[in-house]
């Protein structure tokens, strides 16, 4: 985040919690603040306003930050000026419950609410100010979230989810599905390109399900990649029954849109995958990867997959690792399931017990890190463009950068090899997570 503006400014410190899109939420947020002459603060310490933007999709994300906040109390009790306030799906999901058991908290701003957020400030010197309305319009189409630096931005093109998944609390507290203005769009990614940005990534809570008149989410990829500068475009996260021809065609046809895809799957069993209302079964799941894998060369695919959701029983948990050593994803995100007040499913219930979820996770997890790991391993001796983010993570020298396929590549630092540059790689070693090698 840029520095305060001048010492008298008031400062503000934001921390993010969740998804992608709360990262983009909190650019935002950070716009409507320095617009607002608002600072910025890098510690709770130093701020004089302290914002949580929250995440509401699985219990634990709640009580990370209800467990937060009764830290920062203790700040506030020290100094009574303080304003704490919660942003985003937590804040939308249970605000009666947070105000009740959370009376440090000034202001509650769903993530609609965020234009207004400067007076929600000002009102709770009163009294708590709430916001959590949520709006059919509003996109934030005129604002553009502060990019914090790096090779890679995220730019939001839809927000919200019609999709109404039985497990899933993000059609409530994101509300209805809204797309921005590709014209916009495209005047934000050139900016961000002038500004040094190479890669960008489209995102949304359905982002295939994106449409702006004529324009489909096919379009607007292969618009994207019109804008010079920009090398490479991602997404995240589609839907499969939204993975029209006409975007499988735009990736393979783009060189610029990378050969990437994030497929969730949720569940490997058509009893399960009916109950949770995702609208596809496995046959036609496999069916559409069969199709990206016949369109793409070399494509990698990634998943979601949710455990232990409610009238799962050991078959249809077979079924999921089955699907999962069919299929061959280069990486997997996996939860166990989690009740959430408002859905569909909260009525039914949560038949499978903590310990066979997490018996049902670890499985998940040694399965995909056995997938992962023969897979990349078949890549050794390979090359690939790199593009160069910087030192690698575990220091010694090493740099780190992303190939076509959003793998980690691993390398001794050259000269040549400047953050934002693309060069080749040669894969020499590999784990499950990563490549390790040397610019060829
Ligand atoms: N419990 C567990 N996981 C969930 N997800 C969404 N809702 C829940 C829930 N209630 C997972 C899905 C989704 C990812 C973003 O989070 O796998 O794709
Ligand atoms: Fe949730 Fe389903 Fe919408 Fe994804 S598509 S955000 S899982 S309701």
């Amino acid at each position: 985040m840029p520095e305060p503006q001048s010492p008298r400014a008031r400062r503000v410190y934001l921390e993010t919690y969740g998804c992608q899109m709360n990262v983009a939420d909190s650019q935002t947020v950070t716009t409507v603040l320095l617009n607002a002459g608002y600072g910025t603060a890098s510690r709770p310490e130093d701020a004089d306003v302290i914002l949580l933007n929250t995440c509401a999709i699985r219990d634990h994300a709640e009580e990370r930050v209800l467990k937060r906040l009764g830290d920062l109390a203790h700040l506030k009790r020290a100094r009574p000026k303080l304003k704490l306030g919660l942003l985003g799906c937590m804040a939308q999901h249970n605000r009666s419950a947070i105000l009740q058991n959370a009376s440090c908290l000034d202001l509650v701003a769903g993530p609609d609410s965020y234009r207004r957020l400067p007076e929600l400030i000002e009102h709770a010197s009163f009294d708590p100010a709430i916001d959590v309305r949520l709006d059919r319009s509003e996109t934030y189409a005129d604002i553009s979230a502060a990019h914090s630096g790096g090779v890679r931005a995220y730019v939001t093109v839809m927000r919200g989810c019609d999709r109404f998944c039985a497990f899933c609390v993000v059609p409530y507290v994101r509300g209805r599905e809204r797309s921005l203005n590709p014209q916009s769009l495209m005047r934000e990614i050139r900016a961000l390109a002038a500004q040094g940005v190479r890669e960008i990534v489209l995102l949304g809570q359905t982002v295939n399900a994106y449409r702006h008149c004529e324009i489909d989410f096919g379009s607007l990829l292969r618009m994207a990649a019109q804008v010079d500068g920009v090398e490479r475009i991602r997404f995240t996260s589609p839907h499969p029954s939204d993975m029209s021809d006409s975007i499988i065609e735009a990736i393979a046809s783009e060189p610029k849109v990378m050969p990437q895809i994030h497929l969730p799957v949720q569940s490997g069993s058509d009893r399960m995958l009916a109950a949770m209302d995702r609208g596809y079964t496995v046959a036609e799941y496999l069916a559409l990867v069969d199709r990206v894998r016949r369109a793409i060369s070399g494509v990698a695919l990634s998943t979601d997959i949710i455990v232990g959701f409610h009238g799962e029983d050991d078959r249809d948990f077979e079924a999921t690792l089955d699907l999962m050593r069919t299929v061959g994803y280069d990486s997997a995100f996996s939860f166990k399931y989690s009740v959430r007040e408002h859905t569909r499913a909260f009525k039914l219930g949560d038949s499978v017990s903590e310990t066979v979820k997490g018996a049902r996770l670890q499985a998940v997890i040694a399965l995909q890190e056995e997938i992962a790991l023969r897979r990349n391993r078949a890549l050794v001796g390979d090359v690939f463009p790199v593009l160069i983010e910087g030192p690698a993570r575990r220091g010694g020298g090493m740099m780190a950068g992303k190939t076509p396929q959003f793998k980690t590549a691993i390398f001794p630092a050259r000269e040549d090899a400047a953050l934002g540059t693309t060069l080749p790689f040669r894969v020499e070693s590999v784990t499950a997570h990563s490549l390790m090698g040397s610019l060829a």
